[in-house]
């Protein structure tokens, strides 16, 4: 766990803009965040893993790992997660090219800095999440702000419910988890 902060911090020196985060998420993030999932789900796709921090709580709550493929950015991060969750799909590829999924996905996961993007980066993520996701299905998100983590005008164009979670104090900075479910 020591090492996969170490690559954490080494990553963020040469990304910050697209780490945009001080520390990896805490186990009990990881919890709050896969509350609710489990072998009934289905598959699951996962945003912005990073060092996998909540992926470990996805498969924690019993998702398989067959069923969960990650998307993320960066090499180094993609040669961990292949290293540390065998049978798991890693797509070193941004999260915008989950397209390419069959839809029918029961739940997408995004540890992404998603309010620190430009609008249209937004637009294009959380668009590629709901392409792909079952009727009804959640996009679950934390943020570390007041406001949920979905831009106003993104929520309505896409006619999204928005359910609050808990807030979780022990993680760094506290967080709140939200869902979002197409109406
Ligand atoms: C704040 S870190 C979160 C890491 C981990 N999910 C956690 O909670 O500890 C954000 C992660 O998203 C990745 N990332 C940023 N933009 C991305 C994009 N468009 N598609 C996929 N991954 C992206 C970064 O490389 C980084 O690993």
């Amino acid at each position: 766990m020591a090492q996969d902060t170490l690559l954490f911090l080494r990553q963020l020196l040469t990304s910050p803009r697209q780490i945009s985060a001080i520390a990896p998420s805490s186990r009990w993030l990881a919890r709050a965040m896969a509350q609710g999932l489990g072998p009934q789900t289905g598959r699951v796709v996962e945003f912005g893993p990073g060092t996998g921090q909540l992926t470990r709580g996805i498969l924690a709550a019993g998702v398989a790992p067959a069923d969960l493929t990650l998307f993320e950015m960066d090499a180094e991060f993609g040669s961990h997660l292949r290293a540390t969750f065998p049978g798991v799909t890693v797509n070193v590829a941004p999260a915008q090219a989950s397209t390419r999924l069959e839809p029918g996905v029961g739940a997408v996961v995004s540890g992404l800095p998603l309010l620190s993007m430009p609008l249209e980066l937004q637009r294009a993520i959380v668009g590629a999440a709901f392409t792909i996701l079952a009727p009804g299905a959640p996009y679950i998100q934390f943020t570390y702000g007041p406001r949920p983590p979905i831009r106003p005008e993104i929520i309505a164009e896409l006619g999204l419910k928005v359910e609050y979670g808990p807030q979780v104090w022990l993680n760094l900075p506290p967080a709140r988890v939200y869902r979002f479910r197409k109406a």
